[in-house]
Parts: structure tokens; C-alpha cells; sequence
């Protein structure tokens, strides 16, 4: 372990704590973990509910389904964690929350504690957002049943911006939505698979054509595949230009 504190700390908030074993033992994140560059702490609102049955949940006023993650143990598990390590960053994961995007985490990337409460059930008592958390980030228009994954993709998503967290010096800048274009794509060996040949300009050696081919095939999947990336950030006129010389652009 490293003697210095780490660059980016995470605090969990979870009735699941376990959901996290994987991702934070494995791969880059894991290996940041190992060398102090990340920390990772997890608090369960279950070990601040009061009663015997340490209940965390209840039913929703006004009536309706299922049940709702009251705002006592949350605020203890808020209470106690940053008691220990410092104040952080709070953020509730929700689907009501802002979406969560590349520049976000870039932003979050520079904050040294972040806090994530993960809701379970029908969600979390309102109070929670509105008076516990700094924000609310939704991972996209669909419905978990848990806010682990949600915040397992901002752990993610955060930490491998952190320096030297990506290995052997990558840079993320070239990267999907970086500039709020897609990422080229991407080949390697064999040459041919299955009838499926990789553009030769990618082994012509021409590094200054490469890298032309390369911005002129991000622009052309982003207008295909996304085009309201392109209404956020408009074409330039060199970038028009670019996708003027495309040869496929008219077949
Ligand atoms: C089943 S969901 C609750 C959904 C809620 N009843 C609604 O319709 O908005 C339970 C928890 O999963 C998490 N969750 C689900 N979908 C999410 C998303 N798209 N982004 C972030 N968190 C999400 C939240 O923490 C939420 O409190």
C-alpha cells in the first residue's frame, strides 16, 4: 500500500454491499485499488436502522406499491462515513437524476471524495435527494432494480480518468464523447477474417492519413449513429470539409 492518500476515494451507500466484490477487485480499478491510487469504502444503512429488525425500508405515504428506503438510516450511514474519512461529494443515483455523461465524469474525476447512495425497492424517500445529496445522476433511461450498478458505472466511468489509473499512459482524450464525437473504429490481427478485410489505409505506414481517415470515420458513425451528439456540438467547418472528401459519403 501506498503511504500517500489515494487521488480519488468512493463511498458506497448499500444495502448490497457484495455487488461491488467484482468490480473492485478486478481488472484496472482493481489494481489502483491494490496501490492506493483509489480507495473504495463501502457503508450499509442496515448497521444504522434502528429496532431488532434493523428496518430499512417502509411503506410510501399516499399509498401505492412496494416499499420506500427511509431517510434516517441513510443519513447515520452518511453521518458515520464521512465521521471517519471526511466530508465528500454526495450523490444520489436515481433515474430522476440529471444523466450522467463523459463531461461529468471528467468533472467528478477531479473531486478527491465522492459519496454514492445507491437506492433499492420503489426508491428512496425524497428527502434523501433533496436535503442529504449535492446531486441526483441517472445512468440512463431505463429502470434498475438497484442503484449498485448505476454507481458501479460511475465508479467506473470516474476512476479510469484518474492519472495513472489507465495503463501504460493511455490517454482518454481520443476517446467516444470526449469531444462529443464517437471514437473511430478499431481493427487488429488477423488482416482478413472470414472475407472481412481490414481497410488498408490502416497498414499503409502514412500516419498523417491515418489520422485524417480516423477523424473523418468518427464523424461519419457519430452522424449515423448519433447525430444528436452533432446538434450539441456542431460540425466545424473543417470538420465539414473533412466529411466532404468522404468517399463513401455518396454511395
Ligand atoms: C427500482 S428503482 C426505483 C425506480 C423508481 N420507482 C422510479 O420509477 O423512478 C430502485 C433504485 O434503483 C436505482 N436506479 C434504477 N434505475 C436507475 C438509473 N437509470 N440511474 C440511476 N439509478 C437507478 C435508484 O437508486 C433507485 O432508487
Amino acid at each position: 500500500m501506498s503511504e500517500e492518500r489515494p487521488a480519488i476515494e468512493f463511498e458506497l451507500v448499500t444495502l448490497f454491499p457484495e455487488i461491488f466484490d467484482g468490480i473492485l477487485g478486478a481488472t484496472l480499478l482493481g489494481k489502483a485499488i491494490a496501490a492506493g491510487l483509489v480507495a473504495a469504502h463501502r457503508t450499509n444503512p442496515r448497521d444504522f436502522a434502528p429496532g431488532r429488525h434493523r428496518q430499512v425500508d417502509d411503506t410510501p405515504y399516499g399509498g401505492g406499491p412496494g416499499m420506500i428506503m427511509r431517510v434516517e438510516p441513510i443519513a447515520a450511514a452518511l453521518e458515520a462515513l464521512e465521521a471517519a474519512r471526511g466530508p465528500s461529494h454526495r450523490i444520489l443515483l436515481t433515474p430522476a437524476g440529471r444523466p450522467f455523461d463523459q463531461a461529468r465524469a471528467r468533472q467528478l474525476a477531479a473531486l478527491p471524495r465522492l459519496t454514492l447512495v445507491c437506492g433499492r425497492y420503489e426508491g428512496v424517500d425524497e428527502r434523501v435527494g433533496a436535503h442529504l445529496c449535492h446531486e441526483q445522476l441517472s445512468v440512463g433511461d431505463f429502470v434498475l432494480a438497484g442503484g449498485e450498478l448505476a454507481a458501479a458505472i460511475v465508479v467506473e466511468a470516474v476512476a479510469r480518468l484518474v492519472p495513472g489509473v489507465l495503463g501504460c499512459g493511455l490517454s482518454a482524450d481520443d476517446e467516444s464523447f470526449s469531444a462529443g464525437r464517437l471514437e473511430y473504429p478499431q481493427w487488429t490481427r488477423p488482416p482478413t477474417w472470414n472475407g472481412h478485410a481490414v481497410p488498408e489505409i490502416l497498414s499503409s505506414g502514412d500516419h498523417a492519413e491515418v489520422a485524417r481517415w480516423r477523424r473523418r470515420e468518427a464523424l461519419r458513425r457519430t452522424a449515423e449513429r448519433r447525430p444528436d451528439l452533432l446538434e450539441r456540438h456542431p460540425l466545424t467547418s473543417e470538420e465539414l470539409r473533412l466529411l466532404d472528401t468522404d468517399p463513401n459519403r455518396h454511395t
